[in-house]
């Protein structure tokens, strides 16, 4: 297959119920990647534009759920399912989702 613009990592970490640091999982992440990818490949845009991947903890689970995107080197954060159109429709554009973006003052809470 064709090297894709663009790679989102989605993270599906999972942690146990009681852990006060969450998951992205448990926030949703897995129905999130498989939105991306569904709606990705209905805008004709899984070939060549970008891919969706799961990923493990990317070390921003205080702005769960996370997607780091590469190679662009920005993470979303907070994302749920009614983003996933928005960040489709940006990825055809190649532009992002500016509300979404994680800001250095986000990054450094982890
Ligand atoms: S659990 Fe998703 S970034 Fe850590």
């Amino acid at each position: 297959m064709a090297q894709r613009e663009r790679y989102l990592f989605v993270c599906t970490n999972q942690r146990a119920a009681d852990d006060p640091r969450g998951s992205c999982t448990a926030r949703g992440s897995i129905d999130v990647r498989q939105a991306l990818k569904e709606q990705l490949t209905a805008a004709g845009l899984a070939g060549l534009k970008a891919r969706i991947c799961a990923s493990s903890c990317l070390d921003q689970c205080s702005s769960g759920v996370t997607i780091l995107v590469e190679p662009d080197h920005f993470f979303y954060g907070k994302v749920t399912l009614a983003d996933v159109p928005e960040i489709v429709a940006a990825l055809a554009r190649n532009e992002r989702v500016e509300r979404l973006v994680l800001s250095p003052a986000d990054l450094a809470k982890g």
